[in-house]
């Protein structure tokens, strides 16, 4: 776990406001002698993302930095990736800490969680991406077949990952009296799939994770929400699939196209902040409309 100082590690950085921030999605204007400083909706919140180093989470990231917030951010090897988003935040004018961790530790998850508070103040938003990577071996195996390890990896990182993750950080989202949790599922957790079982019974646990953490926590002000997310392009999942499987999954959903990083992120956005301050225990459904089907 890599938990840069303050004082030392430049990838820590003050917020550096000047008399302009430049930040899409901008709802208002503070007025000062400096001149006007746009306000987004996350204005002053801090976030913290799981899976930062990877294509949605980044994108989840940086939507969040222009929206205001400082952000900490967990990679796993993605060290490049970390670093990359980190130095955008920080161009946004935001803090950005990038943290190394393998959520399916939940002592990791506790330091992370620690660290992050201690170095950027506390908590108000969570946003869990950190996901087993797509293995196409793995997803078409037949289910007899797969091993206990197959088995066992993506309900080790995508829904034991959020159960520490939330477990580290919800007592003092609910200590403060305000917070935003946001889980992250999968349409095929929604409708069932002959392909992919562990990933969507992983999925299917985040949904019910959410759904009881926000009867939890509600009381304290503290509102969880999950997503369930259609095929999302990004990197992995271009490099996993093949043309042909790329546009069949493409002929699912409704619209008859992948979503983006982005279409994802500004969902993230939305129930990180008070336009969604009546929302919780909801499964937010990102998909196409390929759950119509
Ligand atoms: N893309 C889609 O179509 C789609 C659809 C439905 C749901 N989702 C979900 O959305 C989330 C993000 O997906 P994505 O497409 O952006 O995937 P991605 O690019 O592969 O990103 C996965 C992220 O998870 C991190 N990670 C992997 N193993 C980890 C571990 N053991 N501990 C901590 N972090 C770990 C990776 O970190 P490093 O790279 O640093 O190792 C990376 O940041 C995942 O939960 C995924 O299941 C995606």
């Amino acid at each position: 776990m890599q938990v840069p100082s303050p004082s030392r590690d430049a990838s820590i950085t003050g917020r550096t406001p000047g008399p302009f921030f430049t930040c899409s999605g901008v709802r208002g204007f503070n007025t000062s002698r400096e001149g006007r400083v746009a306000v987004g909706r996350l204005e002053g919140r801090i976030a913290l993302v799981t899976g930062g180093s990877g294509g949605i989470g980044r994108a989840a990231v940086l939507a969040l930095a222009k929206e205001g917030a400082d952000v900490a951010l967990q990679f796993n090897r993605g060290k490049e990736g970390a670093d990359t988003a980190v130095a955008q935040v920080q161009k946004l004018g935001r803090r950005g800490i990038a943290f190394q961790a393998d959520v399916s530790d939940a002592n990791a998850c506790h330091q992370f969680v620690n660290a992050t508070i201690r170095s950027l103040g506390r908590i108000d938003i969570v946003a869990c991406f950190a996901g087993h990577p797509f293995h196409r071996d793995e997803w078409y195996k037949p289910f007899a077949e797969l091993t206990p390890d197959e088995i066992q990896r993506p309900i080790a990182i995508d829904l034991l990952g959020s159960v520490y993750i939330a477990q580290a950080a919800a007592p003092s989202m609910a200590e403060q009296g305000h917070g935003s949790m946001i889980l992250v599922g999968s349409t095929p957790a929604l409708t069932g799939d002959t392909v992919g079982i562990p990933y969507l019974v992983a999925k299917g646990g985040i949904l019910s994770l959410a759904r009881a953490l926000a009867q939890v926590y509600g009381p304290k002000g503290v509102r969880v929400n999950a997503l369930a997310l259609g095929s999302i392009a990004t990197e992995v999942t271009k490099r996993g699939t093949r043309p042909a499987d790329r546009e069949a999954l493409a002929q699912e959903p409704a619209l008859r196209r992948w979503g983006t990083p982005e279409e994802v992120a500004r969902v993230v956005v939305f129930l990180a902040s008070d336009d969604a301050s009546y929302i919780t225990g909801q499964t937010i459904v990102v998909d196409g409309g390929y759950a119509l089907r």
